[in-house]
C-alpha cells in the first residue's frame, strides 16, 4: 500500500538510531523507517496488527515487534511516529513518557488540542502540514523539545498557516463552504473567522 498519506509520514522521518513506530498497524511506515533508524519498534496495541507488520517487514532484522499501549515497555527512542489515531490519545499516549523524542504525528482529529498539548507540554512544532491524499486531507506535525506559544488561529487551522500550501488553500476554502451553510453559532463564526484569517495568506 502506497498513499500520499503514508509517503510523507515517511519522507518525514529523520535519520536516526532509534524510532518507535506506536500503532504501526500494516507496518508500512516501520518498514520504511528501517532504512533510516539503526533500530525500529513497531509496536501496536492489537496482536492482529502486529501480525499485518511481521509480514510486510519480512526479511528487516532492525524492527522489533512490541505488543504495547502506546511507548509502555519501550526503550528510550530518538523518534516516535504516531499516526492514524485521535489527537487525544496521541497527546495521552505522549504525557505517560518522561522524555521528549523528535515526534512525527498523523492526529486524524482533535488537531487543535494536540498542538495546544505539545505547546503545554515543552515541545516546540517545526512541521505542520496538510496532505492531501485522494480528497482527503492529513494533517502531519513534526516537534521536537523547545517552547513555543501559539495563537488561536495556529491552533485551529496550522501552526505555519501563513506559508502558503495548495492542499491547505483547497481545505480551507473547502471549510468555509460547510461552515458556511451551519447556524451562525458562537462556535461556528469563530471557526469561519479562523479560516478566513488562515485564508488571507494562501494567495
Ligand atoms: C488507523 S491505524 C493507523 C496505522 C498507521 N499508524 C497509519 O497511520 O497508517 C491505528 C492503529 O493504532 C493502534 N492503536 C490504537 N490505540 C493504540 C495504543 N494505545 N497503543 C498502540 N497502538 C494503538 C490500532 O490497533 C491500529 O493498528
Amino acid at each position: 500500500m502506497s498513499t500520499d498519506r503514508i509517503a510523507a509520514i515517511i519522507d518525514f522521518i529523520p535519520a536516526c538510531k532509534t524510532l518507535a513506530d506506536v500503532g504501526c498497524d500494516h507496518g508500512f511506515v516501520a518498514a520504511a523507517a528501517a532504512k533510516k533508524a539503526d533500530r525500529v519498534y513497531a509496536t501496536d496495541i492489537s496482536e492482529e496488527c502486529l501480525a499485518k507488520a511481521r509480514l510486510n517487514c519480512m526479511g528487516l532484522n532492525n524492527v522489533v515487534f512490541v505488543l504495547s499501549d502506546g511507548l509502555d515497555g519501550v526503550e528510550r527512542v530518538d523518534c516516535a511516529v504516531i499516526c492514524g489515531m485521535g489527537g487525544k490519545l496521541i497527546a495521552e499516549i505522549l504525557s505517560r513518557i518522561d522524555y521528549k523524542p523528535y515526534l512525527v504525528l498523523g492526529p486524524q482529529k482533535n488537531v487543535d488540542s494536540l498542538r495546544a498539548f505539545l505547546s503545554k507540554s515543552g515541545y516546540e512544532i517545526v512541521r505542520d502540514e496538510v496532505v492531501k491524499d485522494g480528497r482527503k486531507f492529513y494533517d502531519i506535525i513534526c516537534a521536537r523539545e523547545g517552547r513555543q506559544t501559539l495563537d488561536e488561529t495556529q491552533l485551529k487551522e496550522g501552526v505555519f498557516y501563513k506559508t502558503p500550501s495548495p492542499a491547505r488553500r483547497e481545505r480551507l476554502e473547502r471549510k468555509l463552504v460547510f461552515f458556511s451553510t451551519l447556524p451562525p453559532t458562537e462556535s461556528n463564526l469563530q471557526t469561519i473567522y479562523h479560516i478566513k484569517e488562515a485564508l488571507k495568506w494562501q494567495n
